[in-house]
C-alpha cells in the first residue's frame, strides 16, 4: 500500500517534472519504424503517436473503440506529417533536387485501426489483422499498450468481467499474447529486437496484496474476488489500481515468453509510467463527485502535467536495450535506463 510519503514524493516528481520535461530523443530516433499505439486516439496515447511522427517514423497506426473519434485523430498527425515533409524540403531546398536528402525519413503514413478491448472477439480480429502488417518483413517495431480506463461505479464488461479488470488487465494481456509468437517470430527478419512497452500507473503500487495469495490459495482466485460487486475496491479510483498491478504481474510472465535460445529478449518488454497527466481518463471519477468538481481545476492544472510531456515518458518504451528487458526489477539496483540517458 503506498504510504502518505510515497503519494507526496509522486506528487513532488510530478510537479518538477511539469516544469522540467525529459528532453525528447534525438531526431530520427523512430526513423523508418512502423509504430503502432494502441489507444492512440486522445490524450497520451495520441501525443505518443504525434511523437513518433515527428521522430521520424514510417508509419504509426493508432487505434480506437470510435470510427470518427480516431478518423480525427489520424487526420491531425497527418497534418503533422505534411508539416514535418514541408519543412524538410524546405530546409533542404527542395530535397533529392538540391542534392541533399535529410537524415531520417520525413514522410509519415497514418493507419486508424478499431479496437475495443471491452470484448475479446475484437481483440482477436485486431491481432489477425496487424499480424498482416510487414508480415516477414520484421512487423512491428513499436507497440505501445496504452489503453485503459478508470470508471466510478461498478461496471461489467459485455465477457462479464468488470470493465478495468477487462480493458486495464484483461484485453491487454490477451493481445499480447496473441502477438508475440508473431513478433518472436519475426526477429529473424530484424537486426534488432522489437519493442513492447506497457503504459503503468503509480496506483498499481498502492494495493495492499498481502491478502492476494491467500484467495489463490483458497481456489477463489485474485481476478474473480475482485470481480464480484461486493468487493469492488471502495476510493477514488475503484478497480483502476488492482488492473494496474495486475497487468504488471502478467507483464512479469509475458517477460520470459519472449526470451529466446540464446537467452536474450527476442521482443523488448517493458512499463512505462508517465505520471499525473491531465487528459480524458479521469473524466468519470472527476463527475461523480462534486467535491473533486471543485477541485480539479485548481489540483489538474498545478499538478498534472500536459500529454505532450507525459508521452515522452511512453516513447521511451521504444528506445530500451536487451538489458532493459527486466528494467523495472533492475531500476533498484540504480542501472540506468532509457528515461535517464535523457535527462
Ligand atoms: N492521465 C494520467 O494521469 C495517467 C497516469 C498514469 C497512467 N496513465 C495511463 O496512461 C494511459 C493513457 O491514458 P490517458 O490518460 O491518455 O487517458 P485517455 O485520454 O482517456 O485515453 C485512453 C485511451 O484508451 C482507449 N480506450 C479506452 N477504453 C478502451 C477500450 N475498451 N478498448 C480499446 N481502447 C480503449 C481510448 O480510446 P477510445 O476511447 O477512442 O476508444 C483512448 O485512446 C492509460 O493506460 C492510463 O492508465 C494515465
Amino acid at each position: 500500500m503506498a504510504s502518505i510519503t510515497q503519494i507526496i514524493s509522486w506528487i513532488v516528481r510530478d510537479i518538477y517534472h511539469g516544469w522540467n520535461p525529459l528532453p525528447l530523443p534525438p531526431a530520427g530516433s523512430f526513423g523508418g519504424q512502423t509504430v503502432c499505439v494502441v489507444g492512440g486516439s486522445t490524450g497520451l496515447g495520441l501525443a505518443a503517436a504525434e511523437h513518433c511522427v515527428n521522430l521520424g517514423a514510417a508509419e504509426v497506426i493508432i487505434t480506437s473503440r470510435d470510427m470518427h473519434r480516431v478518423g480525427v485523430a489520424k487526420e491531425y498527425l497527418e497534418e503533422k506529417a505534411q508539416a514535418n515533409a514541408n519543412a524538410a524540403a524546405a530546409a533542404t531546398g527542395g530535397g533529392e533536387a538540391a542534392g541533399s536528402s535529410p537524415p531520417f525519413r520525413t514522410e509519415c503514413r497514418v493507419r486508424a485501426m478499431i479496437l475495443d478491448m471491452n470484448r475479446y472477439g475484437s481483440v482477436v480480429a485486431f491481432a489477425n489483422a496487424l499480424k498482416e502488417i510487414r508480415r516477414g518483413q520484421g512487423g512491428i517495431d513499436f507497440l505501445l499498450f496504452n489503453a485503459a480506463v478508470i470508471q466510478a461505479r461498478y461496471r461489467p464488461s459485455p465477457e462479464g468481467w468488470q470493465e478495468e479488470l477487462q480493458v486495464n488487465a484483461l484485453g491487454n494481456v490477451l493481445l499480447a499474447l496473441l502477438l508475440l509468437p508473431w513478433l518472436r517470430a519475426e526477429r529473424r527478419h530484424r537486426a534488432a529486437p522489437a519493442h513492447l512497452a506497457f503504459t503503468t500507473s503509480s496506483a498499481s503500487l498502492s494495493n495492499d496484496a498481502s491478502k492476494w495469495e491467500g484467495w489463490s490459495a483458497s481456489g477463489e482466485g485474485v481476478l474473480n474476488h475482485w470481480n464480484k460487486e461486493e468487493y469492488w475496491p471502495p476510493g477514488l479510483s475503484g478497480g483502476y489500481p488492482v488492473s494496474k498491478a495486475l497487468l504488471m504481474y502478467a507483464e512479469r510472465e509475458l517477460e520470459k515468453l519472449v526470451v529466446g535460445p540464446d537467452g536474450k529478449p527476442w521482443v523488448i518488454i517493458n512499463s512505462m509510467e508517465p505520471g499525473m497527466v491531465k487528459t480524458e481518463i479521469q473524466r468519470h471519477v472527476v463527475e461523480s463527485s462534486s467535491f473533486l468538481q471543485f477541485l480539479a481545476p485548481i489540483i489538474i492544472p498545478a499538478v498534472f502535467k500536459t500529454s505532450e510531456n507525459g508521452a515522452r515518458i511512453l516513447i521511451m518504451g521504444g528506445l530500451t536495450t536487451e538489458e532493459e528487458h527486466y528494467a523495472h526489477s533492475r531500476q533498484s539496483d540504480g542501472e540506468e535506463t532509457a528515461a535517464d540517458r535523457m535527462e
